[in-house]
């Protein structure tokens, strides 16, 4: 079942993408936006053996393009798929702007962006949403057509922006292919996902700042260690650094995250994607990478490569202090970033990263079961973030987080281990924007079992909007009523509120 190189997508599909003769027909999308800059991105799609293009970006005030603000040509160039990363400068703080690509007689859909407020401004509002996990062929995109309607200043993105599967067997639209192993493939998978119109529309409304998680390469693949999906590559670094020139063809990241990479991603070299912004004093937004440089699962059942749940009591290296979530040089930046002044000062300090934070015991009363992929298997790394959280006194700390295919709401705590030890912050793992949950019946007892939890829900498929202000964080979970249904509707699933300066979660 396995595929070799050169399997992609079907005919059909791959005949669809190369027979449109518009070259913008992946739309455009804009990203890591700071108070004076922001990164636009497209991807041309042209004909095999195409050289560079150029192609020109215009930024206006306003949507006809009259009032212009700046202008500027850059090239698209065949070894990176023809992508655009320009990082316009200069811009002004905390304002909307317009933007589009020229190439040829062509000219792209137009994109909205905005910038942030400056890092001393007093800010009133902020709008985000989450999301994440969004399997092409497990339903409909309508999360993000709705999502236009939210009246968002960012998208956060967590993980699972594409699937390295073949095609599902109960698949509620087809194709998205055959495995993915290759640089052509990755790009062809990428490539079917920014032909979703609704996908588009959302990468067009606002800026994003998006992460990835394991699937953007293999399932449960951690640091340089090969995950366990499909059949072992023979060259598992090979195939990571492909799967990364992919992320980066394709994602509104600056193009330094790349030219750091570029001379030794084949060997493994970094792709630095990790990065924290400022929202004015109102936030701080820390994007972790919680993949790339973690130490493998341990105690895996089987021995078989990559995540099972186990009782850790079992497993001798469960809390080794050596391993690590985040890898020792983000872990140290991390807390660098967390001791600076900022982060006392800022109102809200959001820690986007990929799973569920909190400790899930899955097994009731006595003893425990944990799964060894999420930070349950990264028990020690979790106390040192959270002991960085305290130590240093950070405002108000917001765990966002994914991969887990349900919502979960709760209380982030010092320790997990010690039942009386204090909150620090609060937790919102996300629900996926297609890929579907297990399904879960046993919800009310594991809530039960973990009661730092107060709301869990393994039946829908959305994303979460926060609003914070100075004064409280708002809440929102939006599920589509159907993903399996193109015209699915929306709606609120619950509401939560948390004050600043007291981490309690309130149902509304
Ligand atoms: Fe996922």
């Amino acid at each position: 079942m396995a595929g070799g190189a050169g399997m992609g997508l079907p005919r059909g599909a791959w005949t669809r993408l190369r027979s449109d003769t518009e070259p913008f027909a992946l739309g455009v999308a804009s990203g890591s936006p700071t108070h004076g800059s922001v990164v636009l991105w497209t991807r041309l799609l042209l004909p095999a053996g195409q050289g560079p293009a150029t192609v020109r970006w215009e930024v206006a005030h306003d949507d006809k393009f009259s009032r212009l603000v700046q202008t500027g040509q850059t090239q698209a160039l065949p070894g990176l798929a023809h992508s655009v990363h320009v990082e316009v400068q200069g811009l002004e703080a905390d304002r909307w702007y317009f933007y589009r690509f020229v190439a040829g007689d062509a000219t792209s859909p137009m994109g909205r962006t905005r910038t942030f407020p400056a890092p001393e401004a007093v800010v009133a509002r902020l709008r985000l949403a989450y999301a994440s996990c969004q399997r092409w062929e497990h339903g409909y995109f309508s999360a993000w057509r709705h999502m236009r309607d939210e009246n968002l200043d960012l998208v956060t993105f967590l993980g699972d922006y594409i699937y390295e599967y073949p095609n599902a067997s109960n698949a509620v639209r087809v194709p998205s292919g055959g495995w993915v192993l290759t640089l052509d493939d990755y790009r062809q998978r990428y490539a079917l996902h920014k032909g979703d119109v609704d996908l588009q529309a959302m990468h067009a409304a606002c800026p994003w700042l998006v992460s990835w998680d394991d699937h953007e390469v293999q399932n449960d693949y951690a640091g340089s260690t090969e995950g366990n999906s499909g059949q072992a590559v023979a060259d598992f670094a090979a195939r990571r650094a492909a799967a990364y020139q992919a992320f980066y063809e394709h994602m509104p990241v600056p193009a330094s995250v790349l030219t750091r990479a570029m001379a030794g991603l084949a060997e493994g070299a970094e792709m630095r994607i990790y990065r924290r912004l400022h929202y004015g004093r109102l936030a701080s937004l820390t994007m972790l990478d919680a993949r790339q440089y973690k130490d493998a699962q341990v105690c895996t059942r089987d021995g078989k490569k990559g995540s099972s749940t186990l009782n850790p009591a079992s497993c001798a290296s469960w809390n080794d202090p050596a391993r690590s979530m985040l890898g020792p040089q983000q872990e140290r930046w991390l807390e660098t970033e967390l001791a600076r002044p900022v982060s006392r000062d800022s109102h809200w300090n959001v820690l986007g990263q990929q799973s569920l934070f909190g400790q899930r015991d899955f097994k009731g009363g006595p003893g425990q079961v944990l799964w060894n992929d999420g930070w349950d298997g990264y028990a020690a790394a979790r106390t040192r973030l959270t002991g960085a959280l305290q130590k240093h006194g950070v405002a108000n700390p917001v765990l966002l987080g994914g991969d887990v295919h349900e919502n979960w709401v709760g209380h982030v705590k010092a320790d997990y281990a010690d039942t009386a030890s204090p909150v620090v912050g609060v937790e919102f793992c996300g629900t996926s924007i297609t890929s579907r949950s297990a399904g879960n019946a046993r919800i009310p007892e594991l809530l039960a079992e973990n009661p730092h939890f107060l709301f869990a829900d393994s039946e829908r498929r959305g994303y979460g909007v926060v609003e914070f202000t100075p004064k409280q964080l708002t809440t929102t979970l939006r599920v589509a009523s159907d993903v399996t249904q193109q015209d699915s509707g929306i709606e609120t699933l619950a509401r939560f509120s948390v004050q600043a300066g007291r981490p309690v979660i309130e149902k509304s």
